[in-house]
């Protein structure tokens, strides 16, 4: 790092006077962050008057993220937006002792035993809610996803006895929220300060959010202070069962209100939106990419079928079924792989940087990718095709330090753990209810806004099975059919 800076950093080709690349990144943003590879390990571009420095080469990209963090630090203007509303929860407050408290803080909640404690609760509750789709309509695949998603994340947050009106209305109120957060990352923060209705409406679903979340608080904390619950109750019975299903009433975030060193309410509620909005969007997208590849790919629909019968055969799913499926668990790592999720993050230099022999100023803005190095060509050939047993293949040193969809280092995302257990057990929940799916709307076209979300995606679901896949199919890796990849068909905006 103390080297000195000696080569001339490339700037992007393509910029306008007044703009910089700010109409690439609106139009074409997943084929202009990948074409940056070509022009070098950093390069510049400029975002309107302000220039970033895009990392394109992973081991610089694991400087900024691991050896060199100190002084790279969380920040841009994508958090500083988010900071407005989000306050400072774990993904936004900025690196230091405060940060660093919490993440040790909430760390447990998101340790494997924790997470396999709410297990089954989830599993019942993803059952109910992907049981309850009626056979033969066109659905919103990528709404019905971010649903699922949020309906079991409240579950193992908030203990399966939330209320069920404050679960209704987390659900009603979620996507509204994300599409006001995606439009106040987007726009100038000065237009996002103006008393316009949209600015307005969005502050106030947010104030509404907050409170909803302090109701699920005093409900978790009545709960934990009243008198025992029905597993105590079994429990003091000699029932044996108890244990289980006391812990299938308490929720992830009894954690953080049981503390020794409690956070205040408004750190809770920061902290509780923080997670909320950070963990439904990625898990949902990459849960309706992957059921699209599926439709896509019979044989690999097949092998996942037939993974699924091997482990469970006619009995319903369980927690620990999730290990022995590590097809399942391949198709999804590729789905994550290709279409993101998350597809721009940054960083602040907090001093003058020699980042692999180029200088990045003082306050400038850095800018990683996991998209752009989940499409190195020289470490994922081709990149743009959905090929599971390429993890089985080609699980070398390059691939698992050029997969970083879950970041690295400090701020390297609490919810891995937790993401892969709701992945696993949405997609063999969606697998077991219904024997077949098809897509029903044209092939979606990926949009690079927060994640790298589906523009359309509809799909029918039948009871019946489909036909079974032609001979021709290779399962072990098709690529017939148009690929609708984000490098062959960029998305129309990201706004
Ligand atoms: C497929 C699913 C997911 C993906 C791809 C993903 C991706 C990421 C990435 C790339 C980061 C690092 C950002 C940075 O370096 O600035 C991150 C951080 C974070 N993620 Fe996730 N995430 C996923 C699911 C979740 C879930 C399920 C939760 C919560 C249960 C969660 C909570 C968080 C939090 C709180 C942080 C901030 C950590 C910190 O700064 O200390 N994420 N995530």
């Amino acid at each position: 790092m103390n080297a000195p800076a000696t080569s001339p950093t490339p700037t992007a080709p393509g910029g306008l006077p007044l703009l910089g690349h700010g109409l690439q990144l609106a139009r074409n943003p997943l084929p202009f962050i990948t074409s940056l590879r070509d022009h070098g390990p950093v390069v510049r571009i400029r975002i309107g008057p302000t220039p970033a420095y895009v990392v394109t080469d992973p081991a610089l990209t694991r400087k900024v993220l691991v050896t060199d963090a100190a002084h790279y630090a969380k920040g841009g203007k994508i958090i500083d937006a988010l900071r407005v509303f989000f306050g400072d929860g774990l993904a936004t407050i900025a690196d230091g002792d405060a940060h660093l408290r919490n993440r040790r803080l909430m760390q447990p909640m998101f340790n494997k035993a924790h997470i396999a404690d709410r297990g089954d609760a989830m599993i019942e509750q993803v059952a109910s809610a992907v049981g309850a789709w009626p056979e033969g309509q066109p659905r919103d695949v990528y709404e019905d996803m971010n649903e699922v998603t949020l309906g079991a994340f409240l579950v193992a947050l908030f203990g399966a006895d939330l209320p069920e009106h404050l679960a209704g209305e987390f659900t009603a109120l979620m996507p509204d929220i994300m599409e006001g957060t995606i439009r106040q990352t987007i726009l100038p923060p000065w237009v996002t300060r103006l008393p316009l209705p949209a600015n307005r409406a969005h502050a106030q679903r947010v104030a509404r959010l907050r409170a909803l979340i302090d109701q699920a608080i005093d409900h978790r904390t009545r709960r934990a202070a009243g008198p025992p619950s029905g597993a105590a109750a079994a429990a003091d019975a000699g029932c044996p069962h108890a244990a289980a299903a006391g812990e299938q009433r308490t929720g992830l975030f009894d954690t953080l209100l049981t503390a020794e060193d409690p956070l205040t309410r408004q750190q809770l509620q920061d902290e509780a939106i923080t997670l909320l909005t950070g963990a439904i969007e990625t898990t949902g997208t990459t849960l309706a990419w992957t059921l699209y590849e599926i439709t896509r790919h019979p044989g690999i629909e097949q092998r996942l079928r037939e993974e699924l019968a091997t482990v469970c055969a006619d009995r319903p799913l369980a927690y620990e079924d999730l290990e022995h499926l590590p097809y399942a668990r391949r198709v999804l790592q590729e789905a994550i792989r290709k279409y993101g999720p998350a597809w721009l993050v940054t960083r602040t230099a907090t001093r003058d940087l020699d980042l692999g022999g180029h200088l990045v100023p003082e306050g400038a803005d850095v800018v990683w990718s996991p998209y752009l190095h989940q499409h190195d060509p020289a470490v994922f050939s081709d990149p743009g095709a959905f090929d599971p047993d390429r993890w089985t293949t080609g699980d070398t040193a390059a691939t698992r330090g050029s997969f970083l969809a879950f970041g690295d280092g400090r701020r390297k995302c609490i919810g891995e753990n937790f993401a892969w257990a709701e992945l696993q057990i949405i997609l063999a929940t969606v697998l077991r209810t219904w024997p077949s799916f098809r897509l029903t709307s044209r092939a979606p076209r990926p949009q690079a806004v927060v994640t790298v979300k589906p523009d359309r995606m509809t799909m029918r679901f039948h009871r019946q099975p489909a036909p079974a896949p032609r001979s021709t199919d290779d399962p072990a890796r098709i690529t017939t059919g148009p690929e609708p990849g984000p490098d062959t068909e960029p998305s129309p905006s990201t706004g």
